[in-house]
């Protein structure tokens, strides 16, 4: 974000890149004053720039392709899925990994072309699995033997070889948060190698013959910011294929580091590049392909959380504020955990910025608290900014990616609406809730109105 002096304040590294401040101190992203927008739209608002989407999206393809020819990178639609995202994810080129029905279906309400989507999950319903098959999906990954058996069923009845992955646990830490670690052997994911399940899978799919197993797949954790667990991630399945290949006469012709890489949410904690990531994926798998005489197979990576975290902007109107002298001062929001869980669930840290005071010297040290009956509803410990009043608007940062996807009705809050903003103009893609809404799933008692 440039400012009036041309100065680049750090935040400008967490922001969309469309960010910009105006003369009169408005945040603008997309062309668009975000003063101007939670006018429109009520606040809490949440704000995506289509260029900072766009943008990553391009950049994933050059940086990985570069590298790695044979390559498809697939957003990982749990971080956020619309029917709106889905129309330019496809025109982006991309693919898409999806984990229910409900996310196939609002997919496919965007225009999303099945055959580019990867199914995942570790209990995909039967209902699911012949949703997918019927839909004509690109890629089912196989996560346990339960889902082998019901698959192989659906096949029977169905005809047909579809495409599959095996997901693989691979016993790789990516030191990441406990409740978003997946690539240990103790997690709930995938078939583990050490036991030798993942082996008798591949045996068993091979022996079958009712399914095409493409490959393999690993995912290991996010966000993952050190680049050391894809190398070993790589390492291992190299070696998994290299056995595969001299055991039972199976090359794999894909596979999938997974996704996981990492997003800043404050200046401080920024990741490493894209490039960077591409490189050290691209760099090792070279390597051990070499070495182990193997295929350079076709490569598909699977980025959620960093193309759409920094494209997205939360934006809150300030409320009550309470002082505990020599403690600490709480400013109340109009939102809270109920459009963002991640500080309440895994302790995440954000920062945030008055929207309508940009220009504004920090004069004060706040804890920045949601509205909901938690203690734990706080969205941003111990921030610098000017000194609130009631009405101002706080912009949070970085909020793109599991905010919405994991949002909750909790007291009865109505859902944000969504905008997307691009060259001065802005597509309300989600409309706010209304009370009405809230009683849309309910069975009213007789005679109530
Ligand atoms: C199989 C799989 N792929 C990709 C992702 C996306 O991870 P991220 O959003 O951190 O890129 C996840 C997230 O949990 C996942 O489970």
């Amino acid at each position: 974000m440039t400012n009036a002096s041309g100065a680049r304040p750090p935040l400008a590294s967490i922001l969309p890149t469309s960010a910009r401040a105006s003369d009169d101190g408005h945040l603008q992203i997309g062309g668009c004053d975000l003063v101007t927008l939670a006018a429109e739209y009520g606040t809490p608002l949440y704000i995506y720039d289509e260029t900072t989407i766009r943008d990553i999206c391009r950049e994933y393809r050059h940086e990985f392709q570069g590298r790695l020819p044979q390559l498809r990178v697939l957003y990982a639609g749990k971080a956020y899925l619309s029917p709106a995202l889905a129309a330019i994810l496809a025109q982006e080129e991309m693919g898409l990994d999806i984990v229910s029905g409900g996310e196939l279906h609002i997919a496919r309400a965007g225009g999303f072309p099945p055959e580019r989507m990867a199914f995942h999950g570790n209990n995909k319903s039967e209902a699911e699995l012949g949703e997918a098959l019927d839909a004509g999906l690109g890629r089912i990954m196989i996560d346990n033997d339960h889902e082998l058996d019901l698959l192989e069923r659906l096949v029977a009845q169905r005809g047909g070889k579809p495409s599959v992955m095996l997901r693989v646990t691979p016993g790789v830490d990516a030191e990441t948060h406990v409740k978003t670690t997946t690539g240990l052997r103790d997690s709930k994911f995938g078939f583990p190698l050490d036991s030798g399940d993942a082996e008798r899978a591949v045996e068993r799919m091979l022996a079958a013959d009712a399914l095409d197993l493409t490959g393999f797949h690993i995912h290991l954790g996010s966000p993952i910011y050190k680049t050391e667990p894809y190398v070993d991630g790589i390492d291992v399945m190299t070696r998994f294929a290299a056995d595969m290949r001299d055991r039972h006469d199976y090359t794999w012709r894909e596979f999938s580091p997974g996704g996981g890489f990492a997003v800043g949410y404050t200046p401080d904690g920024l990741p490493p590049s894209i490039a960077t990531y591409a490189e050290t994926v691209a760099n090792a798998l070279h390597a051990a392909c070499e070495r182990h005489g193997l295929p350079l197979p076709e490569v598909h990576i699977e980025p959620g959380r960093s193309i759409v975290a920094r494209a997205g902007v939360a934006l809150y109107r300030v409320g009550s504020r309470k002082e505990i002298p020599g403690l600490r001062t709480y400013v109340a929001l109009d939102g809270g955990m109920a459009d963002n869980i991640r500080p309440a669930m895994y302790g995440s840290a954000y920062t945030a910025l008055l929207a309508n005071r940009v220009h504004d010297a920090a004069e004060e040290t706040v804890t920045l608290a949601g509205r909901f009956c938690e203690s734990g509803d706080v969205l941003v410990k111990d921030v610098a900014l000017p000194r609130t009043q009631p009405g101002d608007l706080v912009a949070i940062p970085s909020s793109g990616a599991y905010n919405l996807a994991m949002e909750s009705n909790y007291n009865l809050a109505q859902r944000p609406a969504v905008v997307f903003v691009q060259d001065g103009v802005a597509r309300l893609t989600r409309r706010r809730q209304t009370y009405d809404d809230l009683l849309a799933l309910d069975v009213l008692p007789e005679g109530s109105s």
